[in-house]
């Protein structure tokens, strides 16, 4: 690749010290009037500017002076609106640098800590669920400019929530600064040309590394970059040595510029640390760096300059990216004619695989002679491909169409599963390849990519454009699995599409749901539940099994729940009623599942729309809870209670969040109120057909339980097998769940404690026939076995969550300087 390059352009060329002056170069001090000068760059205050004329500025009350860097960071502009964006006027085609500063401050009653949001860059979605609680956080991104215009259009994720950028920069790259076809693909099948054209790939940067050397501020940064130090990353120090030159490096054409790396890069490195190295003990170099998410593709760009040779062609080494070759007797005075200490890199692409780690490694090569072994690494940069999508093949044949087509006769019953209507909304839309700027959404337009949505993996776990887990369902396996979408298999509509029982070429049965076009859900929800569901694994929690987006598709495929939703086996039609402890059981898995949902991940997900028709029941009776995140920006919620009958239709509503507009987990909790309270009265939430008095259970009940007659209302099927004591504490578990103030509610962790120890006085022979505690605090019993840890159940998700400011970022993190 680049020798060939090196061969064109023969003579040696040394540059010029010039400085890059990109012919974009857009620098905004967002929510200001006033311009900052950081680094001697100036950023123009938006307020009076063209780019936005959305959002609100938010300025620090005290701004600390010490430096025009936090000066910088003393405004903001907040958006609440979806589809909020700046727009930019790009002069030159191609690549772009965008870097977005978040720090975080209060102001105006405006917590900006409490923002959660997703950003997209001309349709594509560079990350959601973002959130910033600690220092300053640098986002930065290299992506592909076709277009005359750039959008930077930012999503609160939530309809409470909002969205908050205190400085933007753009501008253009240095020319070939990427090259379309100059990345090696490393894995287990060996070294391979990377087959997609990297120019168009959209790149973030996760680390940034001067081996060797010292941290580079953007001040000497000829791009304006940071640069950290290597040694946290190095497996085993002792087997580094820094060297060092104190020469300028000889840049030559075909090699690396100033603009790739500052000649401070170059100019140290890490080599082996000879004292170790003997002829009978040679060993690698070794870094880990984190990568945070797992199964995904990362970019990687090593600088190398011999400056530890004494002569040419003394050094050879190896290369290894996670453990595989990606460069064998690497001799870079072959590419770099005879020349030391003339800077060169190479680009990779490696999948991190489970380990959520990129490795690189060097040792000596076989060739370099006993007394020289050495190997040396001067740069890295570690970069997530945010859109990449694997193009990969050999995927298994499955004769799906025989499984389907036998199993076809028993889905005459599939009528009785029309209640599964309510089963998750879906939220779905047919895919725009140009997004309009009246309605861009950050989905990724991966049609673009020619080859790269079809054909993709159905049996792996191939990383999406985020990143995440979740399992490509190829499209042609959907149409089979639902006979090419049956009417006859459908088994629910909601809002946003269709909902299709199937089964897979594996026979797992599925619940399969189809976007409608047009859907007035926008796309970036369907990806972020992608990205969200896909890192949720709970036994309480319906689970994501994969999800197509070919052919202008967007499905998403769940795990099929036999048995339906709750509501039915309460006061369905024909169903034998459930016994009291099963409901109890049934009562305690979804409160576990919900209590996961608020408190396995960093910021918590707020489910919005807990009720009974989504809490489902598998083959077992299991509980799981449905439809979690997919609602949050429904439009049918938002809707619905902003104009009329919010508590007639709804019922399980928080009447804080009705009254303040401000949803909390504590909403959920009030929902689950109701629910416990219809799981034992087994009548609906609301039920018009009742007198005025009874026709919201959530006041009738609470009325019963506050007069201590509680017993009165339960389901008659049911009387007989309660035990006093249990009904007791389940109705003030209940109760409070039900408090007017959202403060005044215990956790998700609180109820499922008091459910599980209610589930022991109805199972235990002594307690039960005792009279009640009188009060609900928290008895001194032992914690029933297997209770979680009401605080912290086990997460073992990826810990790569967009949600908040994850480690990785912590290299970017800014206190003092970016
Ligand atoms: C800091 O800001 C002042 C005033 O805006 C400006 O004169 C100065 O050049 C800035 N310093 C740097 C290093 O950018
Ligand atoms: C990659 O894409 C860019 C921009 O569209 C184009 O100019 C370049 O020729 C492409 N390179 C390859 C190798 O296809
Ligand atoms: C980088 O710039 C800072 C000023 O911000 C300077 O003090 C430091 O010496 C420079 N470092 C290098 C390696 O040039
Ligand atoms: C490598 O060298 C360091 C000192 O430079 C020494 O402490 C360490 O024990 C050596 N390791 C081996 C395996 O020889
Ligand atoms: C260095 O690491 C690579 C990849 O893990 C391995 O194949 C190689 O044998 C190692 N070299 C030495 C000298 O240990």
């Amino acid at each position: 690749m680049k020798s060939c390059k090196v061969a064109v352009f023969f003579i040696p060329f040394f540059c010029l010290i010039t400085a890059f002056s990109p012919q974009d170069n857009f620098l905004i001090n967002c929510g200001s009037d006033r311009d900052a000068i950081v680094d001697n760059r100036h950023f123009l205050g938006d307020s009076n500017s063209l780019h936005t004329s959305q959002g609100k500025s938010i300025l620090k009350e005290n701004p600390n002076p010490s430096s025009n860097l936090s000066f910088l960071y003393s405004s903001a502009r907040v958006f609440n609106d979806a589809s909020s964006r700046y727009v930019f006027n790009i002069n030159k085609i191609g690549t772009h640098f965008l870097r977005l500063h978040f720090s975080p401050f209060t102001a105006q009653n405006c917590d900006l800590r409490k923002a959660i949001f997703s950003v997209s860059a001309n349709g594509i979605l560079l990350f959601s669920n973002f959130g910033v609680n600690t220092a300053s956080v640098l986002r930065e991104f290299i992506l592909m400019v076709d277009n005359s215009e750039l959008e930077i259009e930012f999503t609160p994720t939530y309809e409470s929530s909002f969205a908050f950028v205190n400085a933007i920069e753009v501008f253009s790259a240095p020319d070939d600064f990427i090259i379309g076809d100059g990345a090696k693909s490393v894995g287990p099948r060996g070294i391979q040309e990377f087959s997609q054209n990297m120019t168009l790939q959209t790149l973030e940067t996760v680390h940034r590394i001067n081996v060797g050397g010292l941290k580079l501020t953007p001040f000497n940064d000829t791009l304006w970059r940071s640069w950290i130090r290597d040694e946290d990353f190095l497996v085993l120090k002792y087997a580094a040595k820094i060297g060092r030159t104190s020469h300028v490096p000889k840049y030559q054409k075909g090699g690396a510029t100033r603009e790739i790396a500052p000649d401070n890069v170059y100019m140290t490195a890490q080599q082996m640390n000879r004292e170790n190295v003997t002829t009978d003990f040679i060993f690698n170099i070794t870094w880990n760096f984190p990568v945070g998410i797992r199964d995904s593709s990362h970019f990687v760009r090593l600088h190398f300059c011999d400056i530890v040779s004494l002569s040419p062609g003394q050094l050879y080494f190896n290369v290894y990216l996670n453990g595989y070759t990606a460069y064998k007797d690497l001799d870079l005075s072959s590419l770099t004619f005879r020349e030391l200490a003339t800077p060169y890199y190479i680009d990779f692409v490696v999948y991190s695989g489970s380990s959520g780690v990129v490795q690189v490694s060097v040792d000596p090569s076989d060739l370099s002679s006993t007394m020289r072994k050495n190997a040396i690494l001067n740069g890295v940069e570690i970069m997530k491909m945010v859109n990449y999508v694997a193009s990969q093949t050999g995927s298994k044949k499955r004769n799906v169409w025989v499984i389907v087509s036998s199993v076809l006769g028993s889905f005459v019953l599939l009528s009785v599963l029309m209640i599964l209507a309510a089963l998750l909304f879906f939220v779905c839309r047919k895919k725009q390849l140009k997004p309009k700027r009246s309605e861009s959404v950050g989905w990724t337009p991966l049609g673009q990519y020619g080859s790269s949505s079809h054909g993709t993996l159905s049996d792996g776990t191939s990383p999406g454009p985020n990143g995440y887990l979740g399992q490509r369902i190829p499209f042609a396996e959907i149409q089979l699995a639902t006979n090419n979408f049956d009417k006859s298999l459908i088994v629910g509509s909601g809002g946003f599409g269709m909902v299709y029982k199937g089964i897979l070429g594996d026979k797992r049965k599925v619940a399969i749901k189809r976007g409608v076009p047009g859907s007035r859900q926008g796309l970036p929800e369907f990806q972020t539940e992608i990205t969200v569901l896909s890192k949720i694994r709970h036994h309480h929690l319906v689970s994501l099994v994969g999800y197509c987006e070919e052919q202008s598709e967007m499905i998403l495929v769940y795990e099929y729940m036999e048995k339906g939703p709750l509501k039915r086996h309460l006061y369905g039609p024909g169903i034998s009623p459930l016994s009291w402890k099963k409901r109890l059981e049934i009562c305690i898995g979804a409160a576990r599942g919900l209590h996961y949902l608020h408190t396995g991940f960093a910021q918590g997900i707020i489910h919005r729309d807990i009720k009974s028709t989504n809490i489902l029941l598998d083959e077992n009776c299991v509980a799981k809870v449905a439809d979690f995140g997919l609602s949050r920006t429904g439009p049918c919620l938002n809707e619905t209670h902003v104009s009329t009958g919010v508590k007639g239709s709804f019922g399980y509503l928080d009447p804080e969040y009705f009254r303040r507009q401000q949803l909390t987990d504590k909403s959920d909790v009030y929902s689950f109120g109701v629910v416990l309270f219809e799981v034992l009265c087994a009548r609906p939430a609301i039920d018009p057909l009742l007198s005025r008095e009874q026709v919201n259970l959530a006041e009738w009940s609470m009325q019963w339980q506050k007069d201590g007659q509680l017993e009165q209302i339960v389901d008659p099927h049911i009387r007989g097998q309660i035990k006093l004591s249990c009904l007791k504490k389940f109705g003030e578990t209940a109760e409070k769940c039900l408090a007017d103030y959202g403060i005044d509610r215990p956790t998700m962790g609180d109820v499922l404690w008091n459910l599980e120890y209610a589930f022991q006085l109805q199972e235990s022979e002594t307690l039960g026939e005792l009279p009640a505690i009188s009060n609900a605090s928290s008895p001194e019993v032992p914690l029933p076995e297997g209770l979680p840890n009401t605080h912290n159940e086990a997460y073992n998700g990826d810990g790569a969550s967009d949600i908040s400011t994850s480690k990785v970022f912590s290299q970017l993190m800014t206190n003092e300087g970016r």
